[in-house]
């Protein structure tokens, strides 16, 4: 089988610290993965090197059969990603980021028109026309990364953190909208602490702690005797941590 996404025993050392360690990823196309670990577990760093932003120490990695750093331009035209630091040309507005990103991706004018005013729509941002983008709250600045990231409509979204710091009523219209993007076949690489959209949202789970991936299937098995977050908490969960608290709370005066 092809895989939307395969590493093999793929490495990022940052001087001598290994924050992605020995990685070998299965995605099939038409999943929607949800990629979970712990803060600092190498989920970001992961990202960054399926999306040709980083190269790995070691390992190899191929994104929709095709090795990212190798043919890292012919990749780049079929996916599409919101990263974590959005990355946006904050002194346009957002119409003039979404024609500029999709003049990028070489889209007829009048598709980048059409597929920027309905995006503009769904995600509540019309009128929001003379605001550049460094005026935009965070909530806001994150729809545009999104709308960005489908303008070119991929074959496969890489999702960092796309739902913190979205209030309940985008949150819902990008899971409606993600759930339609993937029920064509589309393949979706999403990285979320909300444990209750991923267990809504994804087929596939994999999980990742100290740069190593401890576990990878479909959710139905990982959370097979209970919730996502109790497989969670026991395969990441240091019990020392949990039952740690601060000295001065914990007096009765
Ligand atoms: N450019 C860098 N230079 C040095 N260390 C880095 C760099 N980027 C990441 N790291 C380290 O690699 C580890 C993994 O970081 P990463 O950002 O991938 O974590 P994450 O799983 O995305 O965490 P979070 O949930 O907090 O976003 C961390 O220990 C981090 O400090
Ligand atoms: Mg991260």
């Amino acid at each position: 089988m092809e895989y939307a996404i395969q590493t093999d025993g793929l490495c990022k050392e940052f001087d001598g610290f290994r924050a992605v360690d020995d990685v070998s990823l299965r995605v099939e196309r038409g999943a929607f993965y949800g990629f979970l670990g712990p803060n600092g577990a190498g989920k970001s760093t992961t990202i960054k090197i399926l999306t040709g932003l980083m190269g790995p120490t070691a390992g190899a990695a191929r994104v929709l059969g095709a090795d990212i750093h190798r043919d890292g331009l012919a990749v780049k035209q079929r996916i599409g990603i919101v990263p974590e630091d959005l990355c946006l040309f904050e002194n346009l507005t957002a119409r003039e980021y979404l024609t500029f990103i999709g003049r990028m991706y070489r889209l007829p004018r009048p598709v980048i028109e059409e597929r920027r005013e309905e995006l503009l729509s769904l995600l509540g941002l019309e009128s929001e026309a003379k605001k550049l983008l460094l005026e935009f709250s965070h909530g806001m600045q994150k729809k545009v990364a999104l709308a960005a990231a489908l303008i070119h409509d991929p074959d496969l979204l890489f999702l960092d953190e796309p739902f913190e710091g979205l209030d309940a009523l985008a949150s819902r219209t990008i899971r409606l909208t993600l759930e339609r993007f993937v029920g064509r076949e589309s393949t979706i690489f999403l990285s979320s602490h909300i444990l209750a959209i991923v267990e809504r949202l994804c087929s596939h789970v994999g999980i990742i702690h100290r740069g190593k991936l401890v576990t990878e299937g479909p959710l139905a098995e990982l959370a097979a005797e209970g919730s996502l977050e109790q497989a969670f908490i026991d395969l990441v969960g240091e019990p020392e941590q949990t039952s740690r608290s601060l000295s001065w709370l914990e007096g009765n005066g």
